[in-house]
């Protein structure tokens, strides 16, 4: 109901009679004030009087389901979760697709995580304000080639948010965003297979977006957010629609069009041409990032001109060479 209030309330672009309003959402007027009362406790400025009726004066931040929905393919109809606060995006994605409640695509987005994860088991900070939402998806690629997925999903992040910004995004091997050397976004892609075919995947984006770095907690110094390298908030459901609308026709055209894909990361990458220490099992290996092979593996030159390729691993960067 509270999306439907706020909708029409968009809709309209003006004062509404409560009379109308009630009418057309099927409630009486005491229901709607009650609701209406509900909306501005969460952060809704709503001026309302009994001759010129309701009108919506602004909106917390907050991505509602509808308007989310609104933005994306049709498929997506009752197949965008939103909620408040989840554990983390990427499990309750994966246990709504595992109950069929989500497929053939689904998108859980969060407000906030209390235990978000990242790569190699780490602590996601995900405070209010952020994107973080974990899309699933069913595609029809074999695992191999579902490799490229995650860097996929670097490239239509960056390139979204550089266009909604107008900032420098660059990627770290094999997703992370940087702006200026410093992480602004991770990407967490987990993959559920029976018999090596694939069953689905959950592609989970954290994005540091309306937020500052005071709020992610004990995150390393070596992180920043889009707040305080533009000093305004983003549009966040209008950025999420950006990335997923991209990903999902970008996605459609693999593994036929894998290397135009693999050139655009490149176009934005901050690794390669630089030292890299890629650690991988527990132990590192030094070296030129001299490129990415035709599955998005890096391939790293050490000085003794030993060549290897990497599938998975973390990358230190060193000098530009
Ligand atoms: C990383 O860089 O280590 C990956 C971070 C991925 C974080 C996102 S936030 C949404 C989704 N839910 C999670 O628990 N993790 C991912």
């Amino acid at each position: 109901m509270k999306d439907s209030i706020v909708a029409a309330l968009k809709e309209a672009d003006g004062p509404v009679s409560g009379e109308l309003l009630a009418g057309r959402l099927g409630v009486s007027r005491a229901a709607l004030w009650k609701h209406m009362e509900g909306l501005r406790a969460a952060g809704y400025v709503i001026d309302g009087s009994p001759k010129v009726g309701y009108r919506l004066m602004s909106e917390p931040d907050l991505i509602l389901a509808s308007a989310l929905s609104s933005l994306l393919p049709a498929e997506f109809k009752e197949k965008v979760v939103r909620v408040d606060e989840a554990d983390s995006t990427n499990t309750l994605a994966k246990e709504l697709a595992s109950s069929g409640r989500l497929g053939p695509v689904g998108l859980v987005v969060a407000e906030s995580q209390t235990g978000g994860r990242g790569r190699f088991g780490r602590r996601w900070h995900s405070p209010h304000g952020g994107i973080w939402f974990s899309l699933v998806i069913r595609p029809r690629l074999s695992v191999r080639e579902a490799g490229v997925v995650p860097l996929l999903a670097s490239v239509v992040t960056a390139e979204a948010v550089a266009e909604a910004t107008g900032l420098d995004v660059r990627i770290k091997w094999p997703n992370d965003l940087l702006i200026e050397g410093k992480k602004v976004a991770g990407i967490l892609t987990e993959l559920a297979a029976e018999l090596g075919e694939i069953d689905y995947l959950v592609v989970g984006v954290g994005l540091n977006a309306n937020v500052s770095f005071d709020e992610l907690g004990d995150s390393d110094l070596a992180a920043t957010t889009l707040m305080d390298e533009t000093g305004r908030a983003v549009a966040r459901p209008q950025l999420i629609a950006k990335i997923v609308n991209r990903f999902l026709s970008d996605l459609a055209g693999l593994p036929k069009d894998v290397d135009k894909m693999l050139t655009r990361w490149r176009e934005r990458s901050a690794t390669l041409g630089r030292t890299v220490t890629v650690t991988a099992a527990g132990e590192g290996f030094t070296g030129e990032a001299v490129d990415l092979d035709s599955e998005g593996g890096l391939i790293v030159v050490d000085k003794a001109g030993t060549r290897r390729v990497f599938r998975a691993g973390e990358v230190t960067l060193g000098e530009r060479v």
